[in-house]
């Protein structure tokens, strides 16, 4: 059998807490300089339907230091689905490489990849959900909290792939969860619905960015327009116009909040340039651990599957 690394909704706390162990001490190897390289010999495929700096660059870069090498397929190389069918490309691909990242559109698309692959297959993000940035904030809030328990976080914008994620997370730790967003851009239900059953109480879906921002220990924001929706991005422009983080709504946060956001960042419209660059900000934190989160994941994942199988 092998191991997916699909949702975080697929994971009980103690693997995460076990893959975020794992990406702490790969920091502090990488950082000491000591070289840690238990993927020698191992390819990692990297199908991406959509732009990546930052997932683009982590995987890749992650893959060469823990030993192994990595090949990109951009949209044009194999046109998903198009040129040939997924469960195809799937299995090819696993008489060829060892691990799988992709970044789709369609969340279906990223699970027949899984369902026909023999070798584990990681979500690079899907319309869905982005669960590689948020076990990489996760990292970032135990690095600047100490711990996870008992943090609120509030969520000013989209009720999106990142949200959705957030709120498997937020059921997994029991955090407080709030996400302001205007009426009509709530998340997933089914995934809402889940959090909500599994953490009573702790889920709050709100309209009012300062209310859910009220002591909040994080704030978090990410684009109004998600990748693929660029047709209605004038429409979200005039829906999400008071849902950005600026100064006068970080006044109604903990003293001590962190600000986070998964990047890229449009300054001036979710989040100031003064908040976004200002000292309570850790985007570039969370930019960089998804390096070594995701460098977790694999060697969780690869330790974990029996290839073939
Ligand atoms: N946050 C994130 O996934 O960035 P990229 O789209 O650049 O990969
Ligand atoms: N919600 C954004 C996240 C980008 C990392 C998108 O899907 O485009």
């Amino acid at each position: 059998m092998k191991v997916d690394f699909l949702s975080l909704a697929d994971f009980s706390r103690a693997d995460v807490e076990s893959m975020l162990d794992d990406a702490d001490r790969l920091k502090a190897e990488l950082r000491a300089g000591k070289s840690t390289r238990p993927l020698v010999g191992k390819t990692l495929a990297m199908i991406f339907e959509k732009p990546s700096l930052r997932t683009r660059v982590t995987f890749e870069t992650g893959i060469k230091q823990l030993g192994g090498a990595s090949v990109y397929l951009a949209p044009e190389d194999i046109r998903l689905g198009a040129r040939e069918t997924v469960a195809d490309i799937a299995r090819n691909l696993s008489r060829w490489v060892d691990l799988i990242v992709a970044r789709t559109f369609s969340h279906r698309s990223l699970v027949e990849l899984a369902q026909h692959a023999t070798i584990p297959v990681i979500n690079g993000l899907t319309d869905l959900l982005h669960p590689a940035q948020v076990l990489a904030d996760l990292m970032t809030m135990r690095e600047r909290r100490g711990a996870l328990e008992n943090a609120t976080v509030a969520f000013i914008g989209d009720g999106n792939n990142v949200v959705n994620s957030w709120l498997n997370a937020a059921a997994l730790f029991g955090l407080d969860f709030r996400l302001a967003c205007p009426p009509g851009y709530e998340p997933d239900p089914k995934i809402l619905a889940r959090a909500q059953a599994l953490v009573p109480g702790r889920i709050q879906i709100l309209n009012d960015p300062a209310a859910a921002a009220k002591d909040a220990d994080v704030v978090y924001t990410d684009v109004w327009t998600s990748m693929g929706q660029e047709a209605e991005s004038q429409a979200r422009r005039a829906a999400f116009a008071g849902y950005q983080i600026n100064a006068a709504l970080l006044r109604e946060a903990s003293k001590d909040v962190l600000v986070m956001h998964c990047l890229p960042a449009h300054r001036g419209e979710e989040i100031t340039a003064e908040v976004l660059d200002g000292p309570r900000s850790v985007v570039l934190d969370q930019a960089e651990n998804r390096l070594h989160a995701q460098k977790a994941v694999m060697v969780w994942l690869s330790t974990r599957s029996q290839p073939g199988a």
